[in-house]
């Protein structure tokens, strides 16, 4: 098998997002659409990434860490002179390179081995084109193919009407042999309406020498660039879909599917019932026969079978929900680890927390983690019993089989089996309301 090395383009300048942030950095589903595009090129294992850079270059090196090299594009010449800014990065590399965009962050690793294939076919295609049909392909370079050649390769701006007739389109994404791609690029001049050297001109200029080039077609969705604001919710929105429609056939009940979140890794079990208004932010697992009740928001979490969340809770990351835990309305969670079977079941923030098997967190429960400075850590024993309002001073522990009176504000240790009150003694004084209203109600009167 050949090697793969991997250039994607993303120094254009992106000006319709309207954006401090680089375009290619937003999210969909909670990650980067670069990052979306990193992932399906790792499947691959190529020996090389390289990525284009030139706008807001410091984001993507942070954001790509070591994970690939970059070059940067100064100025933006074009797409065929964005991909030349990678020769020097791929010197004496010798196999397939895939040029992907930055922004058409959904192709599928299937789609690029097929490319792949393709270039590796036993006519030995010069240039293979990832291309697609798309109901309106005003603004997209055309692909003109005749007897599974493709003949011609002419942008919107440089097209005839019967070339601007043609559906077929150009992604953008090509595979191309690294022996042929740089000698191809060095011949691309910018004589055309924008007078940018066009990557697309590489197909013209291999037909120009007899040989082949050929198109792979594609599914609209696995190709659709980002451009702007827009774009970035419809694509988030069809992301989602599939999403839901995935989770469903994997066994889920989704009360009303459209308004249920996911991100890019959340893991869903079967029997799971996600009731309405769900949201999942990344970092979220959830084990087999979960429920989750309306409005949640979720992220960071792993929330093990027969667990009940919900509604209305929100769970933040750290949170690890052990079987048969219950979390139910207005209770938050940060950093806190439920054992199994214990409860929190009304208005309470549970963080920095450790909360033993069985125990009960009473309504309005509170710990305390932070003064202002630092995070303390809260430890409840396994059956402890929290009564309600009460706050947990951290750091502190309570023991074992507990019981915490309620309205309590514990800053000491509580000891295995003790009961601990924290609260003034109680005034008792029968028979005093009587006396005070009527008292209060002859003044009133002017008795
Ligand atoms: C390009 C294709 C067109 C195709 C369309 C698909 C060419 C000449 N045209 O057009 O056939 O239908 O994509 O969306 O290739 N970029 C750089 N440096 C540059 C210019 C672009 O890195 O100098 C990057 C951009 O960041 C972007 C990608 O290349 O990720 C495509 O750039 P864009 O300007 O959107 O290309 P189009 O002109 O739309
Ligand atoms: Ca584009």
């Amino acid at each position: 098998m050949n090697k793969i090395a991997a250039v994607i383009l993303a120094a254009g300048k992106g000006t319709r997002m309207k954006s401090d942030l680089h375009k290619v950095l937003h999210p969909i589903a909670g990650r980067p659409m670069l990052m979306h595009l990193m992932a399906s090129v790792d499947a691959l294992s190529p020996a090389k990434k390289v990525v284009v850079v030139g706008d807001k270059a410091d984001q993507l090196r942070d954001a790509l860490g070591s994970s690939a090299e970059t070059v940067v594009q100064e100025p933006q010449l074009g797409t065929g002179h964005a991909v030349q800014q990678a020769e020097g990065a791929l010197a004496g590399f010798d196999g397939d390179v895939l040029i992907l965009y930055g922004d058409v962050p959904f192709v599928p690793s299937a789609t690029m081995q097929a490319m792949i294939d393709r270039l590796n076919g036993v006519d030995a295609p010069a240039v293979v084109v990832l291309a697609f049909e798309p109901e309106d392909p005003t603004g997209y370079g055309r692909v003109i193919v005749e007897g599974g050649k493709i003949v011609k390769m002419v942008e919107q701006k440089d097209a005839t009407d019967l070339e601007k007739a043609v559906k077929l389109s150009n992604s953008g994404l090509m595979a191309v042999k690294a022996a042929d791609l740089f000698a191809l690029l060095a011949r691309v001049t910018d004589d055309n309406a924008q007078k940018e050297y066009y990557l697309t001109d590489i197909v013209n200029i291999a037909n120009a020498d007899g040989r082949a080039c050929v198109a792979v077609a594609t599914d609209p969705f696995d190709v659709a660039g980002i451009n702007s604001r827009a774009q970035l919710a419809e694509m988030e929105g069809e992301w989602q879909a599939r999403r839901r429609a995935q989770a469903m056939d994997d066994g889920a009940t989704l009360t009303a599917p459209d308004t249920v979140w996911f991100s890019y890794d959340t893991a869903i079990g079967r029997d799971v019932l996600i009731e309405p208004n769900v949201f999942f932010g990344p970092g979220v697992s959830v084990a087999d026969n979960v429920k989750i009740r309306a409005n949640c928001h979720i992220e960071g979490t792993s929330i093990a079978s027969g667990a009940e969340v919900g509604p209305f809770a929100r769970l933040r990351p750290g949170t690890v929900l052990e079987e048969k835990t219950k979390i139910g309305n207005f209770v938050e969670t940060k950093k806190a680890h439920l054992k199994k079977g214990a409860k929190a079941n009304h208005l309470t923030y549970l963080g920095d927390a450790e909360i033993g098997a069985g125990a009960n967190i009473g309504a309005g429960t509170i710990t305390c983690n932070y003064d202002g400075y630092f995070k303390y850590k809260t430890v409840i024993g396994e059956g402890a019993f929290i009564g309600s309002n009460s706050a947990l001073i951290a750091p502190v522990k309570i023991g074992r089989d507990a019981i915490v009176a309620a309205g309590s504000a514990v800053s000491r240790d509580v000891a295995d089996g003790e009961l601990r009150m924290v609260r003034a003694e109680q005034m008792v004084k029968p028979g005093w309301a009587d006396r005070f209203h009527d008292a209060m109600t002859a003044k009133k009167a002017g008795r």
